[in-house]
């Protein structure tokens, strides 16, 4: 199936009449239960199912309007010109509800996350532009189609339609319309999520490449879906006791999980700077301290610590530039 079948599913042939202007925003999302490997390339359909918490107001902002002669993309106030990967990424999902080849879009998207913070765009772009498409031509679409057409422009794009803590549910369908994430009624006030930026740099391995290498050549990727669904079921009961060790834990687990099929793979891929270690052995030893602080990372050598407000304190005076998130404390 192509991502536009999967899209006409949704939408169906109803006649696409675009208003003067679709706008949204998107948080951006850090998972505790990582998806990693795809078990289908061109709908995103993951491996396993995964679990992450949206950064609240750390997102994207994204508006869109139809017209002119070619798809044109702003990013934070800066135009974005073709040949650039980035553009061709959001024109070829934004072909997924052009109606007819000659109708194009401005695309006029502004991110909240600070650059300090090292996150990945990716996810929040690609939520807060179908949220955008959905408003641009009144769609009203529900949650669960919401979440399928973000997942065909970044699989972890489906977890940032919501806020809070968010489960993507992998679904076994080939369309993969049972494929798409939930929000989780459970809250947690006091959580804290530190972002420790290392690198600046573009990384070398981009997560689609990475997951991919790691599934074809990693003998320990074979163990990674029961680690993952058994890290899911502890996150779940995590979350509903508030057990903030058994959070930490699970989530610090996966991350070094994931790494682990990386590091197997051929050729290996390490995202790990010398500075991203350093920020680990840091955490192990305020652990052994006796401080509740955690990790967790993604594609690319920068650290999330997991904590509680009333680590806070500790927190930065030990990670004096660390940028530090509420996810619920911004509806
Ligand atoms: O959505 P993608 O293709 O950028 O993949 C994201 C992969 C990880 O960030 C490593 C894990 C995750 O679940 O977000």
């Amino acid at each position: 199936m192509t991502r536009k079948e999967a899209v006409r599913k949704i939408v169906g042939d109803r006649p696409l009449r675009a208003r003067e202007k679709g706008k949204a925003y998107a948080p951006a999302n850090i998972a505790l239960c990582k998806y990693w490997g795809k078990r289908d390339e061109e709908l995103n359909l993951p491996v396993n199912s995964s679990l992450s918490i949206s950064l609240g107001s750390l997102g994207a902002t994204t508006e869109v309007v139809a017209g002119g002669d070619k798809d044109t993309f702003r990013l934070n106030g800066e135009h974005i010109e073709g040949p650039a990967p980035a553009l061709a990424r959001v024109s070829a999902f934004l072909d997924l509800l052009r109606p007819s080849p000659d109708v194009f879009y401005h695309v006029n998207s502004t991110s909240t996350i600070p650059v300090a913070a090292g996150l990945a765009s990716s996810a929040s772009g690609f939520a807060a532009l179908a949220l955008a498409m959905n408003d641009l031509y009144d769609l009203n679409l529900e949650g669960k189609s919401l979440s399928i057409i973000a997942r065909l422009g970044s699989g972890s794009a489906s977890r940032s339609i919501y806020h809070g803590f968010v489960e993507w549910q992998a679904g076994s369908r080939d369309d993969g319309m049972d494929s798409y994430a939930t929000r989780l009624t459970d809250e947690w006030r006091e959580l804290r999520l530190g972002m420790i930026k290392v690198s600046h740099g573009e990384k070398a391995v981009g997560s689609r490449a990475g997951m991919k290498i790691a599934k074809e050549t990693s003998r320990l990727y074979r163990a990674w879906p029961e680690k993952a669904a058994e890290d899911l079921l502890s996150l779940k009961e995590a979350i509903h006791l508030k057990d903030f060790h058994l959070l930490g834990r699970t989530a610090e687990s996966n991350a070094l999980g994931m790494h682990a099929t990386m590091m197997d793979s051929w050729p290996p891929i390490l995202y790990w700077q010398p500075q991203s270690v350093e920020v680990m052995h840091q955490i192990w030893r305020l652990r052994s301290e006796g401080l509740p602080v955690y990790f967790t990372m993604d594609a690319g050598p920068n650290v999330k610590i997991l904590f509680e407000e009333n680590s806070r304190a500790d927190v930065e005076a030990a990670f004096p530039e660390v940028t530090v998130v509420a996810p619920f404390l911004h509806p």
